[in-house]
C-alpha cells in the first residue's frame, strides 16, 4: 500500500468524491456576503487553495477570478476547466503576487493545512497584504478545536457505473492537530487500487482566530451557520483607515 502526499495521486478523484457538495449554492452565499460588506470598488477575487476550481466555476460569473493552490495536480485540473483564467502554484503561508485583490476566499477547511498558529498568523498577514482597503476575506475553517473528537469512524462511497470508491478513516487527534488518515479502495475497469492519503489539519480556536484577524487590521466576525455543518465561516473586512 502506497502513502502519497496529500491529494497528489488522488486529484483525479477529487471531483467525483465531492460530487455531493453544492458548490453553486455555496458560491451564492459567499457572493451575497461579499456584496453586503465589500467597500473597495473593484471585483478582483483570489481563491486560495482553489483545488480543482469548483467554487471558481460560479464565482467567475461575478468576479475576475485568479486561482492558487499548493498542489500541481489539483491546479492542472482547474486550469483544464478554466483555460482563460490565471492560476498560481503557491503556499498560502507566504507568497507575493505583487498585486492586491478586492476579495480573497479560502474555502472548504483549506486553512487547516497551515497547521500551527504561527503559520496561521503568517497566512493572515499574507492575505492582508494582498487585499485592498475595504476588501473582503472569507475563510471557511476546519471543525473548531473544541468540536473535533478522536476515534470517530468515517466512510464515504462513490457508486458510479464505471467507478466505485470506498474511503474510510478514523479521526485522530495529536494535540492541536487533526490527523485524517484516509484509506481508499478504488475499483475501475482496470482493477482495484488501494491508496492512503494522510492529512494533518490544525485545530484552531474561533476566538483566537478572530483576535488574529482583528490584530491584522480586519473587522471580523464568525458566522456559526456557514457553508457546511459544524465549520462556520470567518468573514473579515480590511479596514480603510
Ligand atoms: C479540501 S481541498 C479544498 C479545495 C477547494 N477549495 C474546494 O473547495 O473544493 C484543500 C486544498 O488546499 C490545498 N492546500 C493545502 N495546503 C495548502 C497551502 N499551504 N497553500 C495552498 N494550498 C494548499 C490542497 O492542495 C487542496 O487543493
Amino acid at each position: 500500500m502506497k502513502t502519497e502526499k496529500m491529494w497528489s495521486e488522488l486529484a483525479g478523484y477529487y471531483d467525483i468524491l465531492y460530487s455531493w457538495k453544492d458548490y453553486e449554492k455555496e458560491a451564492a452565499v459567499i457572493h451575497k456576503l461579499i456584496r453586503q460588506l465589500k467597500k473597495s470598488p473593484g471585483n478582483e477575487l483570489l481563491d486560495i487553495a482553489c483545488g480543482t476550481g469548483n467554487h471558481i466555476r460560479y464565482l467567475k460569473k461575478h468576479y475576475k477570478v485568479t486561482g492558487a493552490d499548493l498542489n500541481k495536480e489539483m491546479l492542472k485540473i482547474a486550469k483544464k476547466k478554466f483555460p482563460r483564467l490565471t492560476f498560481h502554484q503557491l503556499n498560502m503561508v507566504s507568497f507575493d503576487l505583487k498585486k492586491r485583490f478586492d476579495v480573497i476566499t479560502c474555502l472548504f477547511s483549506s486553512i487547516g493545512y497551515v497547521k500551527t498558529y504561527t503559520n496561521l498568523m503568517k497566512t493572515i498577514d499574507t492575505f492582508s497584504w494582498h487585499l485592498k482597503p475595504g476588501g473582503v476575506l472569507v475563510i471557511e475553517p476546519f471543525i473548531p478545536r473544541n468540536k473535533f473528537y478522536s476515534g470517530i469512524p468515517f466512510a464515504d462511497f462513490v457508486d458510479e457505473p464505471d467507478i466505485k470508491i470506498c474511503r474510510m478513516s478514523v479521526s485522530k487527534r495529536r494535540g492541536n492537530m487533526a490527523i485524517l488518515d484516509f484509506h481508499f479502495l478504488i475499483a475501475t475497469r482496470k482493477g482495484i487500487e488501494r491508496l492512503r492519503d494522510k492529512h494533518e489539519l490544525g485545530l484552531f480556536d474561533v476566538e483566537r482566530v478572530l483576535r488574529l484577524l482583528k490584530s491584522h487590521g480586519f473587522r471580523a466576525k464568525y458566522l456559526r451557520e456557514g457553508l457546511m455543518e459544524e465549520r462556520g465561516l470567518f468573514i473579515a473586512v480590511k479596514k480603510q483607515w
